[in-house]
């Protein structure tokens, strides 16, 4: 199951608790922020009309939902299909649904525990700091590839690459498989998008398939042959006895390839976008170690690369006086809570230098983005290696993002440097 769906319609909600926003609406998805500004000042917890269920704007409720145990990403574990009237799965989305079963992201403990222990070490932070050196090498080697020319579309040429080539080489494919791992990833990831049509669901599925086919032959080598690889690693990882199976070894490759690529590549281009748009002089925001990480920390509060992750209601409880039932989905707002003026001072304003910088864009509690260390290298990476080299950066023209309100991203970013 792609998303997560309000399966029984709520119809008790009064006219004031009510706001609506299209998600495919442009005016909307190129700039979410003035809507967040309205539901800051007026009504940060609200019923979604166009999404149909609840959802939280403020800080204090996306964090303190996201680390709540009554809520989860998984329903089926504590409910049956028919006692929430969810349908049967659909026959031509299984390959889709195959990926996404043992998907960290779709369990909870003690599913969940189990796998992200077997998974969690590989991304360690000291772990993924060696890594540093053949990013910053990776980095140069796609600046020199377009240096020579006059301008250049940097999502295409920086952000996505090194994301994919990073995380394809830990996984232990070859950095030359990074365009087809994409590509799939790309065709999988449209069905996070708001109403799914009849071909994406198809083209998604082709996809899953395409992506298991590949894997399996990757597992069958290690198998043999294991390697110094994650690939190997999760295949030989063993706990007390317990094993990953072939397919939570696929799932989670996928999910790593998948989620490890996508958002970074977003945040490259919207920091980008940001740094530039705020006229301050980019040598000062990355004249030491310590300032590249604060400047890094404020481009993913500023201009989050997710905006909308949701959760399931495993019991009938009660939040805050909103009542609801088991099943319920809630909405947490995280490009929104980024932005929420009762936490960060001037929270319109992109500041590097800000203090109160803490921000929710990977996430909170036992679903926290298991990828942060990796996404921060890449990103302190990219950003200073990008405006060391060419300092005199500037917007070639004004960017725009894609058409996917929950994955907030440049569709492309053309920037010039003479
Ligand atoms: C700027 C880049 C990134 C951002 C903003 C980001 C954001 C997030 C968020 C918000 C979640 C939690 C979702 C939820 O609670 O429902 C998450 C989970 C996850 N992320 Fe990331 N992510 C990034 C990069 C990465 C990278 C590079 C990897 C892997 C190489 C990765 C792998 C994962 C995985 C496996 C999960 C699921 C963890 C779990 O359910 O236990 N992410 N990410």
């Amino acid at each position: 199951m792609a998303a997560i769906l309000q399966l029984k319609p709520i119809t008790d909600v009064p006219d004031h608790r009510r706001a609506s926003a299209n998600p495919r609406d442009p005016v909307f998805f190129q700039s979410p922020y003035a809507f967040y500004d309205r539901l800051h000042a007026t009504n940060p917890t609200f019923f979604w009309e166009e999404y149909g269920h609840w959802c939280f704007a403020g800080f204090r409720d996306v964090s303190a939902l996201l680390r709540d145990k009554r809520f989860g990403r998984e329903i089926l574990h504590v409910a049956t299909r028919e006692e929430l009237g969810m349908p049967e799965p659909k026959a031509h989305t299984a390959a889709f649904d195959l990926t996404e079963q043992h998907s960290l992201l779709n369990l909870e403990p003690p599913g969940h525990t189990r796998l992200r222990t077997l998974v969690n070490r590989a991304f360690v932070s000291r772990h993924v700091e060696q890594l540093r050196p053949r990013i910053v090498k990776l980095a140069n080697e796609m600046i020199d590839g377009f240096e020579g020319q006059d301008s250049v579309d940097l999502i295409k040429a920086l952000a996505a690459p090194i994301p994919a080539i990073i995380i394809a080489e830990m996984i232990g494919l070859p950095a030359e498989s990074a365009p087809k791992l994409l590509a799939w990833s790309n065709r999988m990831v449209a069905m996070y998008m708001f109403g799914v049509s009849h071909e994406t669901e198809l083209d998604a599925d082709s996809a899953a398939a395409e992506f298991m086919g590949y894997l399996r032959e990757a597992i069958a080598e290690r198998r043999k042959q294991p390697r110094e690889d994650l690939l190997s690693h999760m295949l030989t990882s063993d706990r007390n006895g317990d094993v990953l199976s072939d397919d939570e070894v696929m799932s989670t490759a996928i999910l790593l390839l998948n989620a490890g690529h996508e958002a970074t590549v977003h945040t490259t281009g919207n920091g980008v976008k940001s740094i530039l748009e705020s006229g301050l002089d980019p040598a000062t925001l990355f004249s030491s170690d310590e300032q590249t990480e604060a400047t890094v920390e404020e481009c993913l509060r500023f201009d989050a690369p997710l905006h909308l992750f949701t959760r399931y209601a495993l019991s009938d409880l009660e939040y805050e006086g909103l009542k609801l039932r088991k099943g319920d989905v809630v909405g947490l707002m995280l490009g929104a809570a980024n932005r929420d003026p009762k936490r960060f001072a001037n929270a319109n304003t992109f500041d590097p230098f800000r203090t109160d910088g803490a921000n929710v864009s990977f996430g909170a509690g036992i679903h926290f983005c298991i990828g942060a260390p990796l996404a921060r290298i890449e990103l302190q990476v990219a950003f200073s290696e990008l405006f060391r080299r060419l300092p005199k950066l500037r917007l070639a023209e004004a960017p725009q993002y894609n058409d996917v309100y929950h994955f907030h991203g440049l569709e492309r970013l053309m920037v010039s440097w003479r």
